[in-house]
């Protein structure tokens, strides 16, 4: 969701606000702001729109001072507009504020406040925090007991940046929603929503808990913990380089991040699934909970534990409250960012239910490793791009190891480690092809996604691409389900692509592929079975692997066409519409 960045030293503050926020476009937001102190006051820029066109209209740098903050909204309260992009500020223009998350109770505080005479010039639920602040200066509390009694009245999930004019020093508050403090190598400290933002100045953070408030000056941060008292919190230095997060001569992060995935599965596959292994054999009954890309994931862990004949239900996020058994004993999180609300809400009911958590995550201290038992990081690197597609393939990495480690399936682990070269040759035969099918994709409407066994989560994530970067329709089902209804909408040249390996399920999979083609759809085929691939309209001939690990070879060739089709229509995959990197609102 939003991305927030704070700077205090001796730089041009606006300098590294930018700098910052470039690198948290990719979270995905609709207007941009930022507001930089110096001896000369308090001074704001904001406005609708990409940070590049606000920049070139605004200039941001012509904002003087060393103590800032910075921001991209992506809107929940208040259409995308110059009065509703953050920072926000009191009556008198003298306190400032960034915030990602929600205020629940934002309507009576606003009441409240307007009672007193305050004037609220956005539709924001954020506003409030920045008058509460001016109410606590009023009341003649100093600028961390104003902070501190803002925050007090606080529901909700919120990172909040705060900035007071003529004070050196900056403000953060966070619950439920990410925030970590940078330490700058000399006079110099950060905040930050995401990691990301801050490596080009350092790599070495310090994690806050949930509740806590801080203060930043140059010279170090002090921490008061949800009870008040003055708190350490543990350092954290990544190996995550700044170059990770380039594009290294790609058009899109995108094309980069799936080209690299041969290089980021054999990271993946080296992951050490020791404490995840002890977890999941002392469990009766695992749940996993995951949401959108992560939850297809999820779907072949589950999967994979029936057929070692484990029981296990894999579970959408935000539905786990209302589909759960309450019998659960180990909760299995996956979530490529660790901090998406509904993975972390479903985490907590878990917990209170008495079940142990095993988070799967891409983000080192991200809130959901912090709140689990154990952790398995799958450790491809940042992903900057919108749509997951490396992240992916790393989880279903993670998982295979996971699991084949647990049963000794030793031919198993052996498959899964030579995947990253299989990969790569893979990559090399079909990208070509896959362009061209691309070029001849993108004027048609509807997709249809079809398979079977552990190919269906595959079809369903292929699906989920497509539609979320070119904004085409695209629906996947299992191939049986195809005549119980979604038949119905087949016509003339409705592409449905079938993603039909060899095997148990081939000869099924010929059946629904016949039925598709005798009501005209476009087949497109992928399969090693040269049989199958006759049966297609389009061909795409795969590398034939074992029935576990489809999934992971098969998105490749869906996410390289969802990626070209996009780049024909003139759509940006980067930052598709409507979407953000990590979703921290329920
Ligand atoms: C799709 C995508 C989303 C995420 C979902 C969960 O490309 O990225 O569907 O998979 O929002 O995010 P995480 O994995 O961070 O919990």
């Amino acid at each position: 969701m939003c991305g927030i960045i704070g700077y205090i030293g001796h730089r041009r503050a606006s300098e590294v606000l930018l700098h910052g926020l470039s690198q948290v476009e990719y979270r995905g937001y609709d207007s941009a702001g930022m507001v930089v102190s110096s001896g000369h006051g308090m001074r704001l820029i904001k406005d609708k729109g990409k940070l590049r066109d606000i920049h070139a209209k605004h200039n941001f740098l012509q904002l003087e001072g060393g103590i800032g903050l910075g921001h991209t909204r992506w809107a929940t309260h208040g259409e995308p507009c110059e009065r509703n992009s953050h920072p926000h500020s009191d009556c008198l223009g003298k306190v400032a504020v960034v915030h990602n998350g929600i205020i629940e109770n934002h309507r009576v505080l606003k009441e409240e406040l307007v009672g007193k005479g305050h004037r609220f010039t956005s539709d924001t639920d954020t506003e409030v925090v920045a008058h509460l602040v001016e109410e606590g200066l009023k009341s003649g509390a100093d600028a961390p007991a104003a902070v501190k009694k803002a925050v007090a009245r606080l529901e909700g999930t919120y990172a909040l940046g705060i900035l007071i004019a003529g004070e050196n020093r900056l403000f953060l508050a966070r619950r439920h929603a990410p925030l970590i403090i940078g330490r700058g190598k000399k006079d110099e400290m950060f905040f930050a929503s995401d990691i990301p933002a801050l490596l080009g100045y350092t790599r070495d953070f310090i994690l806050l808990n949930e509740g806590d408030i801080a203060q930043l000056d140059s010279r170090g941060a002090i921490i008061w913990g949800a009870d008040g008292k003055e708190a350490v919190r543990p350092p954290l230095h990544v190996n995550w380089t700044p170059q990770m997060a380039q594009k290294d001569g790609h058009d899109y992060f995108m094309i980069k991040e799936i080209l690299e995935q041969p290089l980021t599965l054999a990271s993946a596959v080296s992951a050490d699934v020791t404490g995840g292994v002890k977890l999941l054999k002392s469990a009766k009954y695992p749940a996993i909970v995951a949401c959108g890309t992560s939850y297809y994931a999820a779907l072949v862990m589950q999967f994979l534990l029936h057929k070692a004949g484990r029981p296990a239900s894999a579970y959408i996020g935000s539905e786990y409250a209302s589909w759960r058994m309450r019998g659960e004993d180990l909760v299995v999180a996956i979530s490529q960012s660790g901090e998406t609300a509904d993975t972390l809400t479903a985490v907590r009911l878990a917990k209170e239910d008495g079940a142990k958590v095993l988070a799967i995550t891409n983000v080192v201290g991200s809130t959901l490793s912090r709140e689990a038992d154990a952790t398995i990081y799958i450790g491809v690197g940042p992903e900057v791009g919108v749509v997951a597609t490396k992240t992916f393939t790393g989880q279903l990495a993670v998982i295979y190891k996971l699991v084949y480690t647990m049963n000794g399936n030793k031919a198993g682990l052996e498959e899964l480690a030579a995947m990253p070269s299989h990969m790569q040759k893979m990559l090399d035969e079909v990208q070509g092809q896959v362009k061209q099918l691309a070029a001849l994709m993108a004027k048609r409407k509807n997709f249809f996604f079809i398979s079977r066994g552990a190919g269906w989560p595959c079809a369903l994530e292929a699906a989920l691409k497509l539609k979320e970067i070119t904004y085409l329709h695209a629906e996947a089902y299992a191939a049986g389900e195809l005549k119980h209804g979604p038949i119905s909408m087949l016509e003339d040249k409705v592409p449905v692509i079938a993603i039909a390996p060899s095997g148990p399920l081939a000869a099924k999979m010929e059946s629904n592929i016949r039925e598709c083609k005798a009501r005209g759809a476009s087949m497109i085929v992928l399969s090693d079975d040269k049989s199958l691939l006759q049966e297609g309209e389009y061909a795409l001939s795969m590398p034939a692997v074992s029935e576990d690990l489809v999934p992971l070879f098969y998105i490749l060739p869906m996410q390289l066409l969802a990626y070209y089709m996009t780049l024909e229509l003139g759509r940006d995959p980067d930052q598709p519409r409507n979407l953000a990197k990590s979703v921290t609102v329920e």
